[in-house]
C-alpha cells in the first residue's frame, strides 16, 4: 500500500532542520522575552517566527491539513482536533531554557489522522539530535533505532519530571510532595531537562526509564508520543476521554513487549504507583 503520509513526515523533518537553524541564530542574538499566563510562562517571538514558518510552509504544501499550534492557541486560535490530517506543533519546546541558553530545546512536529498520531519530529537543536519515528515503523535519533529501558525494577530507575511554571505554593507543595514519595521509594534518580519531548525522547532512547507531568499540553507531547510508543514504551493519560486534546496528565514509562496498539494505553507501573495531583 501506498505510504500515504511519508511525504509529510519528510517535510516535517526539513521544517523542523530549518526551524532549529533560527533556534540556534537566535541564541547569539537579544532577544525579546514576554509572558503569558505567569511571569516565569515565557515565550519569544522566536517561537512565534518558528510556528508561522511553519504554518505557512504547511499551508502551502498540504493546503486541506490543519494546524494546532502553541502560539496560535495562546493567540486564539481553536485547539481543536478533527478526523483531518493535523499538524501537532510546539515550535520551541523549553523556551525557558532557550531564554537562558541550557542546551535542551525542541522543534516538535506531531501528525494525527482520524485523531491518531502518525508521525512524530522532535528535533533537539543545540544538541543536534533529530528524532523521529512513524507509526509502526520504529523510532530513530539521527538514523540509529531507539529501544525503552528494559529495567523492571522502579528502584533502580531514573525518573524524569518537570516542576511546571505555577509558583502557586500550593501547587508547588503537590510537586515536591509527589517527587519526595517516589525519591523515597527509592530510586537512582530524578532529572527534568526542562523540555517536556526531551524528556521523552530520553526515555525512548532507554536513558531513564520513566517521565511523568501534570497539566501539560499536546503540542509538549504530541510529536514524542509516537516516538516513545515506536521505541518500545507506553504512554498512559490519567485523563478521560479526549487525552490528545486536554493538558495532558502524561506518564510515559518504558515497557518492552509488543507495541500498544493505540497511543492510549493504561497498563503500567506509574499509573499504579504514587499517586499524582
Ligand atoms: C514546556 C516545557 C516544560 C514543561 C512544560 C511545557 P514550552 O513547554 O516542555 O519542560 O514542564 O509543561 O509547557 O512552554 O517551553 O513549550
Amino acid at each position: 500500500m501506498a505510504d500515504l503520509w511519508q511525504e509529510a513526515m519528510d517535510h516535517a523533518v526539513a521544517l523542523a532542520k530549518k526551524a532549529g537553524e533560527i533556534v540556534r541564530d537566535a541564541l547569539q542574538n537579544e532577544m525579546k522575552i514576554m509572558c503569558k499566563s505567569s511571569s516565569v510562562d515565557l515565550v519569544t517571538k522566536t517561537d512565534q517566527k518558528v510556528e508561522q514558518l511553519i504554518i505557512d510552509s504547511v499551508k502551502e504544501k498540504f493546503p486541506n491539513h490543519g494546524f494546532i499550534g502553541e502560539e496560535s492557541v495562546a493567540a486564539g486560535q481553536p485547539c481543536l482536533l478533527t478526523d483531518d490530517p493535523t499538524w501537532i506543533v510546539d515550535p520551541v519546546d523549553g523556551t525557558t531554557n532557550f531564554v537562558h541558553g541550557y542546551p535542551f530545546v525542541a522543534v516538535c512536529i506531531g501528525f494525527a489522522v482520524n485523531k491518531m498520531l502518525e508521525f512524530g519530529v522532535v528535533y533537539s537543536c543545540i544538541e543536534d539530535k533529530m528524532y523521529t519515528a512513524r507509526r509502526g515503523k520504529g523510532a530513530f535519533c539521527n538514523g540509529d533505532p531507539l529501544q525503552v529501558s528494559d529495567q523492571k525494577e522502579i528502584n533502580q530507575s531514573i525518573i524524569a519530571t518537570e516542576f511546571g511554571s505555577s509558583r502557586d505554593p500550593e501547587v508547588v507543595d503537590k510537586i515536591f510532595s509527589n517527587m519526595r514519595k517516589i525519591l523515597c521509594l527509592p530510586v537512582h534518580g530524578i532529572r527534568g531537562s526542562g523540555s517536556a519531548a526531551v524528556n521523552m525522547c530520553l526515555v525512548a532512547a532507554g536513558c531513564v526509564e520513566a517521565y511523568y507531568e501534570v497539566g501539560i499540553h499536546c503540542w509538549d507531547v504530541a510529536a514524542a508520543a509516537v516516538i516513545v510508543a515506536e521505541a518500545g514504551g507506553v504512554l498512559v493519560d490519567l485523563e478521560e476521554p479526549e487525552p490528545m486534546m486536554m493538558p495532558w496528565r502524561l506518564a510515559s514509562a518504558s515497557w518492552r513487549g509488543s507495541r500498544p496498539q493505540s497511543l492510549r494505553s493504561s497498563s503500567s507501573w506509574v499509573s499504579s504507583g504514587p499517586p499524582l495531583p
